[in-house]
């Protein structure tokens, strides 16, 4: 494994396999997902370079919330965010996993420069598109901030995390990303963070809330069919990357959300009884007519949840960071 940290604005791999090893893992996963006895794809797959572009898209929908809604609370409470994070520090390693574009994120980077705050900045993504974009972008608006973008799975970092580093890390997991995990999944990732971090360090974790669940459906069926073309594209990608002859008319999205465990799901569902080919896979994909395929977890928690989750995995909640109506919450964490 390379080195985590490097001085510069280079955006650098974790492993020098990395680049064989996720269409291994893409064909293996497809293969499973499809001959199981009820279907379901993976939505870390979902981000390729029209993913990218995609989710770029639903960020600026009037339905989807999720975005604004941290936007705001970054926004807001920008200077009490700093004084979390260090009151009194002499400086910080702020990592973020699944940094995206990073919109929101920029908020607090400039006020932390503004404020001459002594920080590195280290994005994580696994779309190395979006990762190239963000640290290019970042080398334009804030010059003199030091950078280092790591392209990587989320559990492959964290392997990589753990050392007994002088300077504070905090570490950023923002638009309930955290949402996309399984709850299993979730305690097992923050279990992880845990144990990669040291007393005095810091995580911040947004969180979508509970809320009218029409609002919530509404967010993940979107009248101009974005989030519909952003699961399909999946189907795309199979078609493209695994020789697959999925006919995209033949599905439709359905999300379903669940107010009692907070999960939004999202399903593509085949109208028609067919049969997909997937030549690479040396497989055919049978489909009933209305049978469904999961493709997405969108967890939705109250703060019973948040708080479940920071205790069973040994962090201590220092403070809730709210926007207006109280739709999200980014929540401050320490390591006990
Ligand atoms: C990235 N993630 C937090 C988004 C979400 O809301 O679950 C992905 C998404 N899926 C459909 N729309 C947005």
């Amino acid at each position: 494994m390379s080195k985590l940290l490097q001085d510069n604005t280079e955006t650098i791999e974790l492993n020098s396999s990395v680049h064989s090893l996720p269409d291994q893992e893409f064909a293996r996963d497809v293969t499973r997902g499809l001959s199981a006895n009820r279907k379901y794809l993976s939505s870390k797959y979902f981000y390729d370079e029209k993913g990218d572009e995609l989710f770029q898209q639903i960020m600026e929908l009037d339905e989807y919330y999720l975005t604004r809604s941290e936007y705001s609370i970054f926004d807001k409470n920008k200077e009490r965010i700093l004084e979390t994070f260090c009151a009194d520090c002499k400086g910080f390693n702020l990592l973020e996993f699944g940094a995206g574009d990073g919109y929101k994120t920029k908020v607090l980077l400039r006020h932390f420069a503004e404020q001459n705050t002594n920080f590195h900045y280290s994005p994580i993504d696994i779309s190395a598109n979006s990762l190239e974009q963000l640290t290019n972008t970042l080398e334009i608006e804030l010059p003199k901030l030091k950078v280092s973008g790591l392209r990587g799975e989320y559990f492959q970092v964290l392997e990589g995390l753990k050392s007994n580093q002088e300077e504070r890390r905090i570490v950023l997991f923002l638009g309930s990303n955290i949402g996309n995990f399984t709850k299993q999944i979730a305690i097992q990732f923050l279990d992880q963070l845990h144990s990669a971090l040291n007393p005095g360090d810091l995580v911040m974790i947004g969180f979508d809330l509970k809320k009218d669940p029409s609002k919530i459906l509404g967010a993940y069926s979107d009248k101009s069919g974005v989030t519909s073309a952003f699961n399909l594209n999946l189907l795309s990608r199979i078609n493209r990357e695994l020789g697959g002859n999925f006919n995209l008319n033949n599905f439709i999205h359905s999300p379903y959300y669940d107010p009692v465990s907070g999960e939004c799901r999202s399903y593509l569902i085949s109208t028609i009884e067919q049969t997909v080919h997937i030549d690479d896979l040396n497989m055919q994909a049978h489909f009933k007519a209305w049978e469904a395929i999961h493709m997405e977890i969108s967890t939705k928690f109250d703060l019973d949840g948040t708080d479940e989750l920071a205790t069973t995995t040994g962090f201590k909640i220092e403070a809730n960071f709210f926007d207006d109506k109280k739709w999200f919450v980014d929540s401050v964490w320490s390591v006990k």
